[in-house]
This record gives C-alpha cells, sequence and structure tokens, in this order.
C-alpha cells in the first residue's frame, strides 16, 4: 500500500442546534474494523509524536479538539495533512512512516486502530523502515 491509499474521510455530520454529532462504524466509514482507541491530549508546544510506521496495523485519526499536521513518508513521497475538524479524520494503511506535529494548546488527536497494542508490530527506525519499503 502507499500514500495514495492514506486519505481523508468525511464523517456523518448530524448537524443540530443543541450541538453537532458525528460518528465512525469499523468496516462502514472506515475500511477496518476497531480494535482499538487510543488519544494524545495535554501536548505541550513544540512537541511530536509519531516517528514510526506499522507492519500491518489500519489507524484513522481524528482531531476531536483542536489542531495538529500529520506527515505521511512510504518510502518514497511524503505528504502533509491538517487536522481540525472533529467530521473528518486521516486514514493510514499499513508501512507508512508518520509524525504528527504542530498541536495547537488543548488539542486531542483520537486514533482508531485495527489491533490491539503490539510493540512487535511497530518499526521505529527510519533506516529499517526504507530498507522494508526497498525489499517491498
Ligand atoms: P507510541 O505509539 O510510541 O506513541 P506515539 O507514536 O504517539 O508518540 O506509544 C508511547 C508509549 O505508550 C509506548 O511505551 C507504548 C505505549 N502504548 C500502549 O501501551 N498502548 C497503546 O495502545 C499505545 C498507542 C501506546
Amino acid at each position: 500500500m502507499a500514500l495514495i491509499d492514506c486519505k481523508l474521510i468525511d464523517l456523518p455530520k448530524i448537524a443540530d442546534a443543541r450541538g453537532n454529532l458525528s460518528f465512525i462504524e469499523g468496516g462502514n466509514h472506515i475500511p477496518f474494523d476497531i480494535k482499538r482507541v487510543y488519544y494524545l491530549y495535554d501536548v505541550p508546544g513544540g512537541s511530536d509524536r509519531g516517528s514510526h510506521a506499522h507492519k500491518s496495523l489500519h489507524q484513522f485519526i481524528v482531531a476531536m479538539s483542536g489542531s495538529f499536521d500529520v506527515v505521511l513518508d512510504d518510502g518514497t513521497e511524503k505528504k502533509r495533512f491538517q487536522l481540525n475538524r472533529s467530521y473528518y479524520g486521516l486514514y493510514l494503511c499499513p508501512m507508512m512512516w508518520r509524525y504528527l506535529d504542530n498541536f495547537s494548546s488543548g488539542a486531542v488527536c483520537m486514533v482508531l486502530a485495527s489491533a490491539h497494542y503490539d510493540e512487535g508490530d511497530y518499526i521505529r527506525s527510519y533506516s529499517d523502515f526504507i530498507s522494508m519499503t526497498n525489499q517491498a
């Protein structure tokens, strides 16, 4: 899978004077079943997160509050996405190097993942990632 497979996905938005509502169904709005949810919050200004890839994990990232950028790198090209609304998110396919930066104050980054936490699925060295993408 390549960078072209990673894209922004608009979520349903039920607009209501009482407040808007969006929802995400695994296998329906995003192309995988959800096994895990985690979130980043209280991120200090100037912090970077991520800087790794996953061998087989699919993920979907939503800015639940505030804004931040996600930079994706498939080993050949890079693309920066800004997330700043909770009615869309970014789908990340496996074997995609990523880092997150430009966190606004109060930003909350929610990540939906296709599997439980498994350190063995991480590629934490960029040079290992590049050699693995060259083998593929
Ligand atoms: P990591 O994925 O490296 O953070 P990020 O990519 O957002 O910078 O995870 C940081 C630490 O949290 C690491 O020690 C593993 C742990 N962790 C879990 O225990 N469970 C999880 O679901 C996640 C995402 C991380």
